[in-house]
């Protein structure tokens, strides 16, 4: 059978670096992708990285407009593993917890919640205001998972890229992991 895909947002908040690392590791892992980048995110992730979005679409099997409510990821029937939105700015965060569904971002993810698969959020601010902490409360509430990008430092990184790498490692291991209720794959397990 094939592989389902994984969904994967990615906005305009600070931190493209760890979408461009998530991608990567999850080629390096056979792990099939589509991505639909926000517009803020295309062009925040093209500033950060230094890296044009054409060059991202051939680490992803397809990748969508923000615009395009007709594709797949549109439809609670189509088969996808779950979504990560990395980074996830503050105003997507805002727009899920409201289920306003005003790009295919936020209609994805409000798929996910109903179709209760996997959501992910790698939230990124500081500092945190009442809305965006009541946002965050209502999208853990609704099944969603908040999962800020908070590097860690006891593993003693040696630069910034094995910051990075660390976090993202800790994210792939937090999905696949075989412990984590919401591990996608146990979830595939209890498919078959
Ligand atoms: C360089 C840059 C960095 C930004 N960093 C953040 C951030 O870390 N967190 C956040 O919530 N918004 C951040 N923003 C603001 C968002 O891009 C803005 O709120 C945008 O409307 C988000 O839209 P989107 O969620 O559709 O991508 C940043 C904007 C720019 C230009």
């Amino acid at each position: 059978m094939a592989k389902k895909a994984l969904l994967v947002g990615i906005t305009g908040a600070s931190g493209s670096i760890y979408a461009l690392r998530f991608l990567q590791r999850l080629v390096e892992m056979d792990q099939p992708v589509e991505v639909i980048f926000s517009e803020v995110g295309k062009r925040v992730f093209e500033y950060e990285t230094g890296i044009c979005v054409e060059e991202v679409s051939k680490l992803s099997r397809k990748t969508y407009e923000p615009s395009d409510f007709f594709s797949p990821p549109a439809s609670g029937s189509s088969p996808y593993l779950g979504m990560v939105i990395i980074p996830c700015s503050m105003g997507t965060l805002s727009a899920i917890a409201s289920g306003s569904s005003l790009n295919l971002i936020h209609r994805a993810a409000d798929v996910m919640l109903k179709e209760r698969k996997p959501l992910i959020l790698v939230v990124r601010e500081t500092p945190l205001n009442l809305i965006h902490l009541e946002n965050m409360l209502k999208v853990a509430r609704a099944g969603g998972i908040i999962y800020p990008a908070m590097p860690s430092f006891y593993a003693k990184p040696k630069n910034l890229d094995d910051l990075i790498d660390q976090f993202v490692e800790r994210l792939v291991q937090f999905l696949f992991a075989q412990e984590n209720p919401y591990s996608w794959e146990r979830l595939l397990k209890e498919e078959e």
